[in-house]
């Protein structure tokens, strides 16, 4: 008998316990526990829904829908306002400013260049030979057009049409870029006669042409005309 009493009282104390939750449910008391989970949890829904937050139970083809146009517009709003931002200064870049414009070109009366002479200008920051060629020169530049050159080219090619004597060349090495001597009174002329860059013993003849040396060519012809007898315009 102690043994099933022992038995039996151990046998009703899980069944005590185990009974409330499998009873529970079927109470009233289990129920109203249910209701106010319900409720607890659509009030969180309603709050998520109500702070924007979507949510499949309460809106799931709508809320989600209105979300995707929200981060759609404003992705886009964004980057209209970002492409605005980032073009505006590019197109401020590419126009030039009025500096640059003034130094497009320059014009540079000659008419105090004697013959035998030559001066030295600026054009765009670089330096600019203006020569006025004796005739005894001209002829000796036109004698030897067809001596071999690293870069072979006629007087004619590298002077206007009737002004064969002006000879205008950028005043830059075309080895690395020094200025070269004998443009200035009494400075060196070379083994040509014309300019020489002593920074790594380029000779120049009367035309500019590169006769000696490491420059790979000729000292550059800019764009330049003649507004009138006395008066070139360069670039
Ligand atoms: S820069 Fe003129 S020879 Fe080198």
């Amino acid at each position: 008998m102690a043994t099933s009493k022992k038995t039996g009282g151990s046998a009703k104390k899980p069944a005590k316990k185990a009974a409330p939750k499998k009873s529970a449910a079927k109470t009233g008391v289990k129920t109203t526990a249910t209701d106010e989970s319900v409720a607890a949890a659509d009030t969180t829904t309603h709050s998520a829904v109500a702070a924007g937050v979507p949510h499949e139970s309460v809106d799931p083809a709508g809320g989600e829908v209105r979300r995707r146009d929200f981060i759609n517009i404003a992705a886009v709003s964004f980057a209209g306002v970002g492409g605005a931002v980032v073009v505006l200064p590019l197109i401020s870049q590419m126009s030039a400013s009025a500096d640059v414009m003034a130094l497009a070109s320059v014009e540079v009366d000659v008419s105090a260049i004697m013959p035998g002479q030559a001066i030295k200008t600026t054009w765009r920051k670089q330096p600019v030979f203006i020569r006025n060629l004796l005739p005894a020169e001209v002829a000796q530049a036109k004698a030897s057009d067809k001596d071999p050159m690293p870069d072979p080219q006629t007087l004619d090619e590298r002077t206007l049409p009737g002004h064969e004597n002006w000879l205008v060349t950028l005043g830059v090495c075309t080895h690395l870029g020094c200025v070269p001597t004998g443009a200035a009174q009494g400075e060196v002329k070379g083994d040509y006669g014309g300019y020489f860059c002593p920074c790594h013993g380029s000779h120049y003849d009367l035309a500019g042409r590169i006769r000696k040396g490491p420059a790979p060519s000729n000292l550059e012809v800019p764009k330049y005309s003649f507004l009138s007898d006395t008066v070139i315009q360069i670039g």
